[in-house]
């Protein structure tokens, strides 16, 4: 499989980073989101994270410009029928998705790939959306995807072992490390993080500890590098709301009930550090 364009949907924290990391790996990448601002503020954003890069010695200022230049911010949706793999990381809603996998399968070339960066909801269900199940697949990365070695690559019930290789060859390209997980809510990342995620707030909420403590246990104690509640506010708590509710509602449990302090900061409004408030203020 000969893949040189790519296609990201979503230009938020999570296809920023991809589009940034397929930039840098050598593809040329078309971003695309709704609105000309989201575009601009994802450029943005790939450009001090390249600047970062380039202030440690990874890569050079050239690399850094011809990386920003391999990337074509696009509107139309249209614009992906020339790329040779499309990956979709919009917001973590199934109603969302839907609508962007049915568009993807009808303007994409039927050969391609079509991956999923979701954090939880169903590879089986997305692949069921459109005519080449065999061809659709997780590949999930991991914020700020820049630095963080892993991708989790899901296989959904009919995905073919053909794609399972291409992906996990292109996340080696990435220089990332691929780890072959099965399709089941949260796959393992987030079955295993948002429980412990959750139960930290619920040591907050019940007066247990402060957030500071409960993270400096982590810190000291499990040489974590961020402490759950300083995780929850990086990975923002509307997100960890949303994986929380289809691990809830895929797995039936009571233990993955949402912390009822996750649901009132959530309807607050604070969202972590994104909207300057979640369990600190930024
Ligand atoms: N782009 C490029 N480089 C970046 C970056 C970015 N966005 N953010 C940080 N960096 C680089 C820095 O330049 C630095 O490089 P160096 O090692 O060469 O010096 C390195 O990363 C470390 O950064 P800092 O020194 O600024 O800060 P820290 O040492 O505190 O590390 C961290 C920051 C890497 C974010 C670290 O705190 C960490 O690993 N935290 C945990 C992150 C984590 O768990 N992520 C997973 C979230 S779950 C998820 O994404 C799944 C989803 O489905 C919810």
């Amino acid at each position: 499989m000969n893949i040189q364009r790519v296609g990201v949907v979503g230009a938020g924290t999570m296809g920023n980073g991809i589009a940034h990391v397929f930039a840098r790996g050598g593809f040329d990448v078309v971003l695309c989101d709704v609105e000309q601002r989201f575009l601009e503020r994802a450029l943005g954003t790939i450009g001090k994270n390249l600047d970062r890069e380039v202030a440690k010695s990874k890569i050079t200022a050239e690399d850094k410009s011809s990386a920003l230049a391999r990337i074509r911010p696009v509107t139309d949706r249209g614009q992906l029928a020339e790329c040779d793999f499309v990956i979709e990381a919009a917001t973590e809603r199934f109603e969302i998705k839907t609508e962007i996998f049915r568009d993807l399968d009808r303007v994409t070339r039927p050969e391609i790939i079509l991956a999923s960066n979701t954090s939880s909801i169903s590879i089986t269900k997305l692949a069921a959306l459109t005519k080449r199940p065999e061809k659709v697949i997780g590949m999930h990365f991991f914020n700020p995807v820049p630095v963080m070695k892993l991708v989790e690559v899901i296989r959904g019930l009919a995905t073919s072992q053909e794609t399972f290789a291409a992906v996990r060859d292109l996340s080696v390209k990435l220089e990332k490390t691929p780890v072959e997980v099965n399709d089941a809510p949260g796959f393992v990342s987030n079955r295993v993080l948002m429980p412990l995620l959750n139960e930290a707030m619920y040591t907050v909420m019940e007066g247990v500890a402060t957030a500071e403590a409960v993270d400096e246990v982590f810190k000291l104690g499990m040489n974590h590098p961020m402490g759950p509640l300083t995780l929850a506010d990086f990975i923002g708590l509307d997100v960890c709301l949303d994986i929380m509710r289809v691990l809830q509602n895929g797995l039936g449990d009571p233990k993955y009930r949402p912390c009822p302090l996750l649901i009132k900061m959530v309807d607050a409004g604070w969202l972590g550090r994104k909207s300057g408030r979640g369990f600190y203020t930024y």
